[in-house]
């Protein structure tokens, strides 16, 4: 599989401030890329920047293989977005914004076949400050499909949308890499990323601070699998004293890293000698939020501290 999108170097600098501050990744071509970060860390810079709507400062870029500034026109026929805070004409409806679009990019589609993959038939004709903010995402997504890309380009397109237009919205993504296409997602909304995207890459403060798949970045950088048993902290004491086992207290309850097949057993068995009243169990593993979260907190705790040094 070829790549879609490479980055090498890539840095944007606005007057003052290093928004990108070289990066580097690669996009496979009919994958699901998740771009992640905090407010302000260089998603919207890095995703206009492939797009060819602002032009770097230093580094390689290429979309499909064309460099998105000086080739933009041939690359804006292949490529669909959505900005962030995608807006639209108040008082015309999707049919005709997708026929405004169509008539734009010199293509033909179907305005109610469009309609029908983001599952807005149904508003075809109401104004678009009728929508709700998931239909009018929805519109948006529709409006990106118009000239049939090979990429598309989400900026947060689910951000501020309610749990249940946020799954629709997540069933066009998963339709669109069904289909092949590319999707670049940004998004501020971890469990997205690890539930869609094939990659992701967290960046913070202009740099990368992670990346790979949500498995490989849990596995490499998250807390292992631990037992957690709701009991008086004495157990862990026991565990730790008596049975040599590794427990901590955490939020009031036991907890009990486990990284050997048999661990369990054994924890739960010593757990069962301590003769210690206990109420239950669970298994916990960090999510790729936990570890962003981390990850994110500690790079401000140390700029923060540095900032404080004379
Ligand atoms: N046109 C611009 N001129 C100056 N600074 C900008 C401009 N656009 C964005 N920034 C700054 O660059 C940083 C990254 O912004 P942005 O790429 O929009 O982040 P994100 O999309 O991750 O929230 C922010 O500090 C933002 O204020
Ligand atoms: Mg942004």
């Amino acid at each position: 599989m070829g790549q879609a999108i490479e980055v090498h170097g890539l840095v944007k600098q606005y007057p003052g401030l290093t928004a990108v501050d070289h990066i580097d990744f690669q996009v496979a071509s009919g994958s699901v890329f998740a771009f992640l970060g905090p407010n302000g860390a260089g998603k919207t810079t890095t995703t206009e920047i492939l797009e060819g709507l602002r032009n770097r400062t230093e580094g390689d870029v290429r979309v499909l293989d064309l460099d998105p500034w000086k080739e933009g026109r041939r690359l804006h026929r292949k490529i669909g977005v959505i900005p962030q805070d995608f807006r639209f004409f108040e008082k015309i409806n999707p049919r005709e914004a997708i026929e405004y679009y169509a008539a734009l990019f010199g293509t033909d589609p179907d305005p109610m076949e469009l309609l029908g993959r983001v599952a807005l038939e149904d508003k075809a004709d109401s104004h678009y400050d009728t929508l709700s903010g998931g239909q009018k995402q929805k519109l948006g997504l529709a409006l990106a499909l118009t000239n049939n890309p090979e990429i598309c380009f989400l900026d947060e397109p689910t951000t501020g949308l309610d749990p249940h237009a946020r799954r629709a919205i997540w069933a066009v993504i998963r339709r669109l890499r069904s289909e092949g296409r590319t999707v670049f997602l940004t998004t501020h909304y971890l469990e997205e990323a690890e539930l869609l995207a094939d990659h992701t890459a967290i960046i913070n403060h202009g740099k990368i601070i992670a990346a790979g798949t949500p498995g490989e970045i849990i596995r490499r950088l998250g807390r292992p699998e631990r037992l957690v048993i709701e009991a008086p902290p004495s157990l862990g004491t026991y565990l730790q004293d008596q049975a040599g086992i590794p427990a901590e207290i955490h939020d009031g309850k036991v907890e009990v890293p486990l990284r050997a097949k048999g661990d369990a057993l054994r924890v739960l068995n010593a757990v069962a000698s301590s003769g210690i009243p206990w109420e239950g169990f669970t298994t916990a593993q960090d999510t790729l939020e936990d570890v962003f979260v981390r990850l994110v907190g500690q790079m401000d705790d140390g700029a923060l501290k540095s900032e404080a040094a004379p």
